[in-house]
């Protein structure tokens, strides 16, 4: 008995060590016929249990999904602000469906493209802006949410493989949307200007998100990044895209 536990115990801690927990998904061959098929069935069998987590490869929950902090500066049309979102839950992504997924590798770098669309993102936190808004100049900070439905584009991650290991540099993505409700609290004493705001950055949000988008995409790039190689790191870039 002891000894079976002892082998227990080492194959678990063997298998630890060199990584040799299984890749989370269908493994595709490259250079199969039909290996985008192949990627896209793989991904939509897996995703379902990605969704609330998998601890033994550290990665949170995706549905909800929390932004805890990020920082951007815009300074285009509309806008000309510091925006500062804080302790956001994203939800909706378990929804999501993939259309396509291809891959390339070239000169050491593999990169790969999921066409995917999310009917309904829901955003909700708090956010704090400094800047003008149209004619609106605000510095405060309050709750926000965001609706946004048909939310579909490219997701694109590169980097290289360096040492049998993909190692993730850029994830790009810059979804359209066909439509889009924003909610702010951000003068906590005047409703009436509260409500203006909201009214307008509704009506006309989307110029907005079109000077918004590349920058903010730009800066959630290292977040969605660092979010994909705490998966890709663990594996053996052969073992997982032969
Ligand atoms: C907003 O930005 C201006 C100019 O950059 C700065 O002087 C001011 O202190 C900022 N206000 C807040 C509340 O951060
Ligand atoms: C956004 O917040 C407003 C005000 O609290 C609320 O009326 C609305 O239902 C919220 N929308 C979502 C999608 O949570
Ligand atoms: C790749 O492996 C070699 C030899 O094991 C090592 O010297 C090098 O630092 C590794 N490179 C990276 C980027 O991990
Ligand atoms: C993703 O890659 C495709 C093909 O290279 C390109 O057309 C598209 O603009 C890229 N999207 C982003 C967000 O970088």
């Amino acid at each position: 008995m002891f000894f079976y536990l002892l082998n227990v115990f080492s194959i678990i801690l063997f298998g630890l060590a060199s990584g040799e927990l299984p890749f989370p998904a269908t493994i595709c061959k490259r250079d199969s016929v039909d290996y985008s098929a192949c990627l896209k069935q793989a991904f939509e069998e897996a995703f379902p249990r990605f969704v609330k987590g998998l601890t033994e490869f550290d990665l949170p929950s995706l549905d909800p999904l929390v932004y805890e902090f990020g920082k951007v500066v815009f300074n285009s049309g509309d806008i000309h602000a510091e925006v500062a979102l804080m302790n956001t839950i994203i939800t909706g992504m378990a929804k999501v469906q993939v259309n396509d997924i291809r891959s390339y590798f070239l000169d050491d770098i593999f990169r790969l493209e999921i066409d995917a669309l999310v009917p309904k993102l829901i955003l909700k936190g708090a956010v704090k802006m400094n800047g003008t808004l149209s004619i609106f100049r605000i510095a405060n900070e309050g709750p926000f949410n965001l609706t946004a439905n048909d939310v579909s584009g490219t997701w694109n991650m590169t980097g290289h493989v360096v040492n049998d290991t993909w190692i993730v540099e850029h994830t790009r993505v810059l979804p359209s949307v066909r439509k889009l409700k924003l909610y702010f609290d951000l003068f906590q004493d005047s409703k009436e200007i509260n409500n203006a705001v909201v009214n307008f950055v509704n009506e006309f949000w989307p110029p907005l998100y079109r000077v918004m988008l590349p920058i903010t995409s730009e800066a959630w790039d290292p977040w969605l990044t660092g979010l994909a190689n705490k998966l890709f790191l663990k594996f053996s870039f052969s073992k997982i895209f032969p």
